[in-house]
């Protein structure tokens, strides 16, 4: 079997050296299948409550209903921070802030500093007038105060919704008109790779598209200037210290955050995250997938804008007392050393980042790698979409250096947290599998029918599509303000079981192998994509008649955007236009959904009832048009010669 000739035993110094070995994995996940409720009754006592939980699950997956912890009061801000300090603990560092320029200084933040900041953000929320449930967007760069924000919001209770910075203005005011939200927080502008992104200006042009934002607080973290709407803006540090601000008691099944993320069809979907699930989750999954010991410097590369950064840049580190590393740059930036630098300044232990991230610094060659020590190095972890093996390979030897175990971590915005991975103590690595269920997960393999794929949650090898059978407390709880969308995207495919949209899979040893979205869902640089939100970005041109979106292999991003256009009568392709579409789809979504290629066509292959044949246009867009599969039920077959022909993929 070839996946046992990539096999890679545990390292040596993380068996003898860990939190939890092989032997515990083993008996704590029979314990969370056969007990679950007494094991997340446990794992909840990771964190502090007002009123501990008597009840622990309640869900079903037919009808929809989760809940977790139910009876129990509790606050995340609290658990975060608060509980730290009050423990003696107020000198450890809480963040390291490392700037986009390398030649500015870096910050330590102290627990004791955050929660004055923290106090003090929360003190000018509620000035502002924000209260327990209001929603509060969030568009900052990486910097503290981005994560003072969200602390911020979860200690008054103010439901957050973070907005990635790389978003247009078009796509920030979707965002606020879904939730409702009546207040933002912005920073004047972010830095990134040496380049100002004007988050305020993107915030001001937002707000000419959408009613009902009363005030927009404003972080200064650039000092670029930047225009105040009286009335409206207002600067952070105009407020002062705040100690009118205790932690608000939440139950556990109050909301916590809203994060927009994408599916196979419409508009971005506010994924709600409750306070209980969400806590546990994310303080248990950071102990043992990171297998985090007191003092360690953990560094995760992403954004909080996704939710890898809400769970273990901020949430996760915070609640295990630990030292969380904020990035504000790129890591080309200056040079593709730079996250070697990095780790080597703040002597930084374990480093979470993304395939993609990878791919591109591989490419540079090894030595902005070994001109850097990364002796402090104990960890590695990657996220955000499948691994390739080569990648994988050149992590684990050259960062590396052939010693430090890699935790590939397979989950999503709707989990919360970590799902399938290995734990670094307890199991070998197969490069390219992200490895076993967590505690409490049970994975499920079936297929296109339906039909359970050897019906056992370890062991059986098959491959099918990826659903989860039983609850677990990270789950999303909903979709904000449309619970029949949450029930249709994620359990009607599949009546009675968690359908993930990813294809997998599992090997005879039980390591989980996803192959990808099976969906219409792309994975750009590890960002998700409906490429039905790039279609109707395209078809907003008034020369465009009909868009088809689908995403094909690309060497560095994972996935790049192809776009097959039709044009109206008339109309003739041209440079300008194809300059056009672009720019209407960043302006539509951003840059990050910049489109690769853009196939200029007189038709697109249909069935004769009408249906885009999206398989064959995905083969097209991947240049292996030699296995285009049954082409019978096309109206007009010629159609995809003239597509091979024009084909941009070359
Ligand atoms: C989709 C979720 C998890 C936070 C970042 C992305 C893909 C994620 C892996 C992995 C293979 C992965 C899946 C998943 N994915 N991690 N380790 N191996 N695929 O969160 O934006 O919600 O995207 O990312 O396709 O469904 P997201």
């Amino acid at each position: 079997m070839s996946e046992h000739q990539d096999w890679f035993p545990i390292p040596e110094t993380a068996a003898r050296n860990t939190q939890c070995s092989a032997a515990d994995y083993d008996l704590m996940y029979a314990q969370s299948i056969s007990a679950p409720d007494a094991f997340w009754a446990e794992q909840a006592k990771r964190i502090d409550w007002f009123t501990p939980p008597t009840k622990i699950g309640n869900w079903s997956f037919d009808p929809v209903s989760i809940k977790w912890y139910e009876d129990g009061v509790l606050n995340l801000c609290h658990n975060a921070v608060d509980r730290h300090v009050a423990a003696g603990k107020g000198d450890a560092i809480a963040f390291i802030f490392e700037p986009d320029d390398p030649a500015n200084d870096a910050r330590r933040v102290s627990y004791s500093e955050l929660l004055a900041e923290v106090k003090r953000m929360a003190g000018a929320l509620k000035t502002l007038g924000v209260g327990k449930g209001d929603r509060v967007t969030i568009y900052m760069p990486m910097c503290v105060e981005g994560a003072v924000a969200m602390l911020a919001c979860a200690r008054i209770g103010a439901v957050h919704s973070v907005v990635f910075g790389g978003f247009s203005p078009e796509a920030i005011a979707g965002r606020i008109q879904d939730c409702g939200s009546r207040f933002v927080v912005c920073a004047d502008t972010a830095l990134r790779g040496g380049k100002s992104v004007p988050l305020k200006a993107n915030i001001d042009a937002a707000l000419t598209k959408v009613d009902g934002v009363d005030a927009v607080l404003v972080v200064q973290h650039t000092s670029e200037p930047v225009a105040m709407q009286a009335g409206r803006d207002h600067w952070y540090h105009d407020f002062g210290a705040s100690d009118d601000c205790p932690c608000e008691p939440m139950n556990a099944e109050d909301p916590l955050f809203i994060l927009y993320t994408s599916g196979s069809t419409g508009s971005p979907k506010g994924v709600l995250h409750t306070v209980g699930g969400y806590s546990v989750w994310t303080a248990s999954t950071f102990h043992y997938v990171f297998d985090y010991r007191p003092g360690e410097v953990f560094f995760c590369s992403a954004d909080i804008g996704w939710v890898t950064g809400h769970s273990y840049v901020v949430y996760g580190p915070l609640q295990n007392g630990g030292t969380s590393l904020i990035f504000e740059g790129i890591p080309s930036y200056p040079d593709s050393g730079r996250f070697w630098d990095i780790i080597d300044r703040h002597q930084v232990n374990i480093f979470y980042t993304a395939p993609t991230a990878l791919r591109a610094l591989m490419r540079d060659g090894d030595a902005p790698v070994l001109a850097r020590s990364r002796k402090s190095l104990r960890l590695l972890g990657t996220v955000g979409e499948p691994i390739n093996p080569e990648a994988w390979r050149w992590y684990h030897a050259t960062v590396g250096e052939g010693k430090l175990p890699i935790v590939d971590t397979w989950w999503q915005t709707e989990t919360g947290g970590v799902m399938i991975t290995t734990l670094p103590g307890a199991h070998g690595m197969k490069p390219g599998s992200a490895g076993r269920p967590f505690f409490g997960i049970q994975p499920q393999l079936v297929d296109n029918e339906g039909v359970v794929l050897a019906d056992e949650h370890i062991g059986g090898a098959t491959s099918g599509n990826l659903c989860i059978t039983h609850s677990w407390p990270g789950q999303a709880r909903t979709v904000y303000g449309d619970h029949n969308r949450f029930v249709q995207t994620y359990f009607s495919t599949y009546k009675g079981k968690y359908f993930t949209g990813d294809g997998c899979r599992r090997d005879e040893d039980g390591y989980y192998w996803i192959t990808g979205r099976v969906d219409d869902v792309i994975n750009v640089s590890g960002h998700r994509m409906g490429t039905a939100e790039v279609e109707s970005a395209l078809v907003l041109h008034d020369k465009v008649a009909e868009a088809a979106v689908v995403g094909f292999p690309h060497d560095i991003k994972g996935q790049g955007i192809y776009c097959y256009v039709t044009l109206n009568v008339g109309e003739e392709p041209s440079d300008e236009l194809h300059a056009e579409l672009r720019q209407q789809v960043r302006v539509e979504i951003g840059p990050i959904a910049s489109p690769d290629h853009i196939h200029f066509t007189t038709a697109l292959p249909k069935t004769r009832s009408g249906k885009i044949m999206r398989r064959i246009l995905r083969k097209i867009a991947e240049n292996d048009f030699g296995a285009l599969g049954d082409t019978s039920t096309l109206a007009d077959p010629n159609v995809v010669d003239a597509l091979i022909e024009g084909r941009q993929n070359r």
